[in-house]
């Protein structure tokens, strides 16, 4: 079975005294108890990230990514971080080839593709961002947009590979603007991967495959986006930089 997933994108938000209140408020509310069989992941920013980690050293019900890495695993690359660093921290997990990656730093499918490789060579799951922004949305060629950005950022991993990683599915139009696709669209989208999914891997992989929502998710909407069958969790922005919201959205996901 796959797993259910609540992963909580800060983005460029906390300092390292906000980050540690943040993270040991979540932690005395999440447990195993509290949680059930879902997954929870923090990402905050690579700055706080050895701070987050050892703060959830008891608590294994909360894992940690990173917001991004670089494909190579050292070199002269100023300002970057590697795959391998993150693994020398500890993290659990790095997200990939979100939009805003895409959209301000110009990360193309292939420039993914090999920072996919680099995280799974250093043991980290990648969180896969795909999704369409709204001019593609209106013109019809959202399904298009999207597989192309799975066939191309991951399709040249063989089966064991493959299996490692986490799809997050986020329309760009939905991203921090308060408007969320609907419970159908999501559902409609997430279906969609899954089958671009098992035409590649066949049913068995695609079924274990943790396809979450990304895009104004919130306590208020993740019920109804989260009671879709092949929406499998979330991968929340705004609202995870408070532990009240990401708690309830964490709750919404447990009642599945
Ligand atoms: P949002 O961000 O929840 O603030 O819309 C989601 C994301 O970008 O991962």
């Amino acid at each position: 079975m796959r797993d259910l997933i609540v992963a909580g994108n800060w983005k460029m938000n906390k300092t390292v005294d906000e980050a540690v209140i943040l993270v040991q408020e979540l932690s005395e509310r999440i447990s195993e108890e509290s949680v059930g069989e879902v997954k929870v992941v923090v990402s905050p920013p690579y700055v706080v990230l050895p701070q987050v980690i050892s703060e959830l050293w008891d608590n294994s019900m909360v894992s940690v990514a990173a917001q991004n890495c670089h494909e190579n695993e050292s070199g002269a690359f100023t300002g970057e971080v590697s795959a391998k660093m993150l693994q020398s921290i500890e993290a659990d997990a790095v997200i990939l080839g979100h939009s805003e990656r895409r959209e301000y730093f110009g990360e193309t499918n292939e420039i993914i593709a090999a920072k996919v490789d680099a995280a799974l060579e250093n043991n980290l799951v990648p969180i896969f961002c795909c999704g369409e922004v709204l001019e593609q949305r209106q013109d019809g060629s959202f399904f298009n947009v999207v597989k192309s950005q799975i066939v191309e950022g991951l399709f040249h991993l063989d089966n064991d590979a493959f299996s490692m990683v986490v799809i997050a599915y986020e329309p760009v139009w939905a991203i921090g603007t308060g408007e969320t696709a609907s419970p159908e669209q999501a559902q409609e989208m997430h279906a969609f991967i899954r089958g671009v999914v098992t035409e590649k891997y066949g049913h068995e992989i695609a079924e274990n495959t943790s396809v979450l929502y990304g895009g104004s998710c919130k306590p208020g909407n993740a019920q109804e986006l989260f009671a879709n069958p092949d929406v499998d969790g979330g991968l929340i922005g705004g609202a995870s930089l408070k532990a009240d919201d990401f708690v309830a959205i964490i709750e919404a996901l447990k009642n599945k």
